[in-house]
């Protein structure tokens, strides 16, 4: 069974007020998304393996750690995923980019590509999934098909906010996902929203 993990950490509940907020423009919530970002990757990124390299501090000879390799992989769901991708990137920052564009349908709530972008090779590398809104958990479930076709070495989803049928929806056909989140809103309205929420994540990030 995958863990949902709410980092419920004074510091990224803060700033996600400031998202929630109606009158927060759009500069100060793309700064304060790439902020949060950071917190929710280094939760997600706890357990990327690492090594042991000799080096020299000033005083002495040492093994010290390092990422191992191979380098992971943070693919963006287009557009909204781009909010949180520089933020994760600053705690990876030997991740390379991957970018899938996913459009919703607005009568059937289903996810419709029109972009396709990742690095030649994913086999054996870490995924981190982001997108801010896991909703009807529809684009994350395909964006984790997608990506999991080519062999990576583990998937984690990085969101926001999510709703409860979002993760019942991920749980089930990914179980072995883990879900680093801020927080489980009660409600996914008719149209897909969730309730609070903070809105559209896409409109709010890129003024639209
Ligand atoms: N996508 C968003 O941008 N907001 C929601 O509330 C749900 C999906």
């Amino acid at each position: 069974m995958n863990a949902v993990i709410v980092v419920d950490h004074p510091a990224v509940q803060d700033r996600l007020t400031t998202l929630r907020r109606r009158e927060t423009p759009p500069a100060v919530f793309r700064a304060t998304l790439r902020e949060i970002a950071r917190f929710l990757a280094y939760e997600a990124t706890r357990t990327l393996p690492i090594r042991s390299v000799p080096i020299e501090t000033p005083m002495a000879p040492m093994d010290a750690p390092v990422f191992a390799e191979p380098p992971p992989i943070v693919l963006s769901i287009l557009r909204a995923g781009n909010g949180l991708l520089d933020g994760v990137l600053d705690v990876i920052p030997h991740a390379s980019g991957a970018f899938l564009g996913l459009a919703r349908d607005h009568v059937t709530l289903q996810p419709i590509e029109y972009c396709w972008k990742v690095p030649e090779q994913v086999a054996g590398r870490p995924v981190f999934v982001v997108d801010p809104m896991l909703a009807t958990g529809n684009s994350a479930v395909a964006a984790i098909e997608r990506i999991r076709a080519l062999g990576p070495s583990s998937v984690t989803l990085i969101a926001l906010v999510a709703a409860p049928p979002g993760v019942a929806r991920v749980h089930e056909v990914h179980p072995d996902v883990p879900i680093v989140v801020a927080a489980v809103d009660p409600i996914l309205d008719h149209r897909g929203y969730i309730v609070p929420g903070l809105g559209d994540a896409g409109d709010r990030i890129w003024a639209t």
